[in-house]
């Protein structure tokens, strides 16, 4: 089985991921989240450059709905080495869907055919997709497959929810299915609420072929999950010596990064809604962290917090 750490916009930084593979590893691609300006902005070339990417296998993605922006972008990606950029099928957001993009390209499916064929035929680098299965009925799917088949699809990412649902409900096992048993020359990754090993195995019943998943907020809730996948001990706890290594490297990587202490922390509480998860009984800890306002209550916070709760998963 392959292990994918998902994108996430703000959270699966560059810094994010060095500290990952650094203290836990066994990732096979990560993914950056999504570029969407065709000059490309310092955040988006940070997520980006080499030395930021040392050691680890990285697939730049993008969101555009335009031909020519998606070719700009890939070109200057290309600059950097990389041999393959990831498409955004799958944002749900409002703002993005209601230009058309990501989950939202999928509803108008003559104009993303269009869009993929020039950027297949254009483009210098492979091109794998990330999606979902349709923007508001799961009858969609089998037309978005069709389309799918008829371009060299270099991996195909299902998150198989609609958009419309958001990160609501059940993921539409099925509808993976259907990619598999449809789609034989393209390599296919499974995506959605994988958090266990049991929500693993609930996907290979489904599609017992299934090699590959990425997964997003179950590593974030719980770093050391796809060791615990990897070796099938669901139970056996992360340290906590680890886990405080892997927090204070985030920690010093955006602190160095951003630009003052209210960015820094602004991003470590983005991550402790998730971080969180790991402890017991961390629901007060967790209300004096996003109270911190500056970094000497911040560090105090989560001392205590490594002090006086035991480590969950
Ligand atoms: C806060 C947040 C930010 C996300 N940003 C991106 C993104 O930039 N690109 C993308 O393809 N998906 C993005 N996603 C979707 C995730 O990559 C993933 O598809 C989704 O969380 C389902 O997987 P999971 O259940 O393993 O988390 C984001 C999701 C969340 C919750």
């Amino acid at each position: 089985m392959k292990f994918y750490l998902a994108p996430m916009e703000g959270i699966t930084t560059y810094i994010y991921r060095n500290a990952y593979n650094r203290y836990f590893g066994g990732i096979d691609k990560y993914f950056t989240p999504f570029i969407a300006s065709k000059k490309m902005n310092r955040r988006e070339l940070n997520e980006i450059l080499p030395e930021h990417n040392q050691g680890l296998c990285v697939v730049p993605q993008i969101l555009t709905n335009r031909a020519e922006e998606f070719l700009q972008i890939a070109r200057k990606i290309a600059e950097y080495g990389y041999d393959t950029v990831n498409l955004n099928l799958g944002c749900p957001s409002g703002t993005v869907t209601a230009r058309k993009r990501g989950a939202g390209f999928l509803g108008v499916l003559d104009e993303l055919d269009r869009f993929l064929d020039t950027i297949y035929t254009q483009s210098p680098l492979n091109i794998s997709i990330k999606t979902r299965i349709g923007v508001s009925s799961v009858d969609e799917w089998a037309e978005i497959l069709a389309v799918y088949q008829k371009y060299p699809v270099a991996e195909l990412i299902i998150h198989p929810r609609l958009q419309k649902e958001f990160y609501q409900f059940t993921p539409h096992k099925e509808a993976f299915a259907a990619a598999a048993a449809t789609l034989s020359d393209i390599p296919l990754c499974y995506n959605g609420d994988i958090t266990s090993a049991q929500s693993l195995s609930a996907v290979l019943d489904a599609v017992p072929q299934t090699d590959c998943v990425m997964i997003g907020r179950g590593i974030l809730r719980n770093p050391a999950l796809v060791f615990q996948l990897k070796e099938h001990k669901n139970t056996n706890p992360c340290p906590k010596e680890l886990l405080k290594a892997f927090h204070d490297e985030i920690f010093e990587g955006y602190a160095a990064q951003m630009s003052g202490e209210t960015p820094t922390l602004f991003k470590m509480k983005d991550l402790w809604t998730y971080l969180i998860e790991s402890f017991d009984g961390a629901q007060k800890h967790l209300k004096k962290i996003r109270k911190a306002s500056g970094y000497s209550d911040y560090k105090i916070a989560v001392s205590h917090l490594f002090l006086e709760c035991g480590i969950r998963c």
